[in-house]
């Protein structure tokens, strides 16, 4: 017959709980240590969820973020346009999506022009060194190294500052049509 000791059962307890507390204190205090009492910018939160500040161009005025749920909306002071390996990519002044690590998702206010096509952009994904965005039918993937510095409007990488210049590996995937619905 099994008599289990149970005043030994407490302290455990109490450690175990203590555990517990320690990681979701850790979880809830995620504000990067560079920044003191403002709250992150944009570019150092996309750096929380492993992507480079690059995936968004300068002039971001402000952003919300529902940290529970990883919605966002980010707002720009215009639209704005730029290209990428000859590719054009389009910013709307709105832009808004569900963020999760290495993933973007439910993305609406990025536009790619593929041949005569703008396509919206509805998902974007990091995998180790490679940026794919995804506009259902293609995707497109962009060596992570584009995306250190944030693009200018108008010029993009390319604009008389240094920036840019880096040989990137771009390709472009079609994927066959997979019906969801
Ligand atoms: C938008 O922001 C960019 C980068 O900060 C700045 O160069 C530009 O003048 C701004 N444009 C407007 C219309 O405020
Ligand atoms: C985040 O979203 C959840 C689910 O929609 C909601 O219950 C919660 O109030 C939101 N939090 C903030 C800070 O808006």
């Amino acid at each position: 017959m099994f008599s289990s000791p149970k005043s030994p059962q407490t302290p455990m307890d109490s450690l175990a709980t203590l555990g517990i507390l320690f990681v979701s204190l850790s979880l809830f205090t995620t504000s990067p240590a560079a920044t003191s009492d403002s709250s992150p910018t944009v570019y150092e939160l996309l750096a929380e969820y492993d992507f480079p500040p690059g995936l968004l161009p300068k002039g971001v005025t402000g952003y919300e973020l529902n940290s529970t749920t990883g919605k966002f909306t980010v707002y720009l002071n215009k639209t704005c346009s730029f290209t990428i390996d000859g590719y054009n990519l389009k910013y709307k002044s709105e832009i808004s999506g569900t963020i999760s690590t290495d993933k973007i998702k439910d993305l609406k206010g990025i536009q790619v022009k593929v041949l005569f096509f703008w396509l919206n952009i509805v998902e974007v994904t990091k995998d180790g060194d490679e940026i794919e965005f995804s506009v259902g039918i293609a995707s497109a993937d962009f060596s992570v190294d584009n995306f250190y510095e944030s693009p200018e409007c108008g010029c993009g990488f390319d604009c008389d500052n240094g920036i840019g210049g880096k040989a990137s590996k771009f390709r472009l995937n079609f994927r066959p049509f997979v019906s969801d619905s």
